[in-house]
């Protein structure tokens, strides 16, 4: 394919082994979500994604099939379409015809899998430029020095918003918002609070593709840092924390156990668990605040008819 570039941006703070010691070093055990996201783990959320509890990407979907002409009324066509964390790059092909870009700016965490996917939407759409970039979009947003100037539109749908801590989400905001310039706008699908029985059910479906997805973590650890420790001693947690607004999913070991990676030795007691994600859900009001606090304006916001999800498009005006 003529029309796509790759771009490898991974920073080298990007290391699975830092995260791993200095996160089971800590009191209060945790591991960073984006180290979920190995090419099996970006495979098995495309599963989760399928899995009929995981009401998001239905919901979001529809939402978007059926605003897109809307949405491009509001945005024009001919922007720089820039997708962090593209993933399966499901939604986005939803936009493409409608939107027309310039230039398409796909990012993933995980080289071969974004290699993969583009090669496939780059023969989809022969129309359109492609500079994908392997990014940890949690740091920088670094655009592909080829890629044609114009104003910018960011997409950063699934509610992936909802993984970064309140402030860590104002300040992912304000670096998008930079990132934008003058002219730019943000189109963005983010979760909502509703009944905890809902979101219960969703981080915990019956097939246990989503416990599957947290544990991959530990057989991540092992295949890439040799990390002495036994998966089946460890179980997928996942529940609504209605204080802080937000699903937290956990790794909990079952017994008390040591844990080795390279030299260093973790305790960990039974019941004691390793916290792995937060996804948290906001109501309009709350997400209109928060990006207002980093400088966008409304230019239009949805929700689902069932109150489920929302989608807002904003400026950086
Ligand atoms: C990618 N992210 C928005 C998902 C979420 O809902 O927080 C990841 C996920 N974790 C478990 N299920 C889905």
């Amino acid at each position: 394919m003529d029309n796509v570039t790759f771009h490898d941006h991974k920073p080298e703070a990007l290391s699975l082994y830092d995260a791993v010691v200095d996160g089971l070093s800590r009191k209060d055990k945790s591991i960073p979500p984006k180290f979920f996201y190995d090419e099996r783990g970006s495979e098995l959320f495309e599963s989760i994604c399928r899995q009929p509890e995981y009401y998001p990407p239905n919901v979001e979907r529809h939402m978007l099939s059926q605003l897109a002409e809307e949405i491009a009324s509001l945005t024009g066509t001919g922007r720089i379409l820039v997708e962090p964390g593209v993933g399966s790059a499901g939604k986005v092909r939803l936009l493409l015809d409608v939107l027309r870009p310039a230039a398409f700016v796909p990012m993933d965490i995980s080289f071969d899998y974004l290699k993969n996917v583009m090669k496939v939407l780059a023969g989809e759409y022969p129309w359109l430029p492609i500079h994908a970039a392997c990014v940890d979009f949690t740091h920088s947003l670094p655009i592909p020095a080829e890629t044609p100037s114009g104003p910018r539109l960011l997409f950063f749908p699934g509610s992936s918003l909802g993984n970064f801590h309140r402030e860590e989400a104002g300040d992912f905001l304000g670096m998008v918002h930079d990132m934008l310039g003058s002219d730019g706008m943000l189109l963005i699908g983010v979760d909502t609070k509703k009944s905890e029985s809902l979101l219960h059910a969703a981080y915990n479906d019956a097939a246990g593709v989503t416990a599957e997805f947290n544990l991959n973590l530990l057989h991540r650890m092992r295949r890439e840092l040799n990390a002495d420790l036994d998966p089946k001693v460890f179980e997928h947690k996942a529940f609504y924390n209605g204080d802080a607004g937000r699903i937290e999913m956990h790794l909990v070991s079952t017994r008390p156990q040591k844990l080795r990676v390279n030299g260093h030795c973790f305790d960990l007691e039974a019941g004691e668990s390793i916290h792995t994600e937060n996804s948290y859900k906001y109501t309009p009001d709350e997400f209109l605040s928060l990006a207002k606090g980093s400088g966008f304006s409304e230019v239009r916001h949805w929700v689902d008819e069932n109150g489920l999800f929302a989608i807002y498009l904003l400026s950086t005006i």
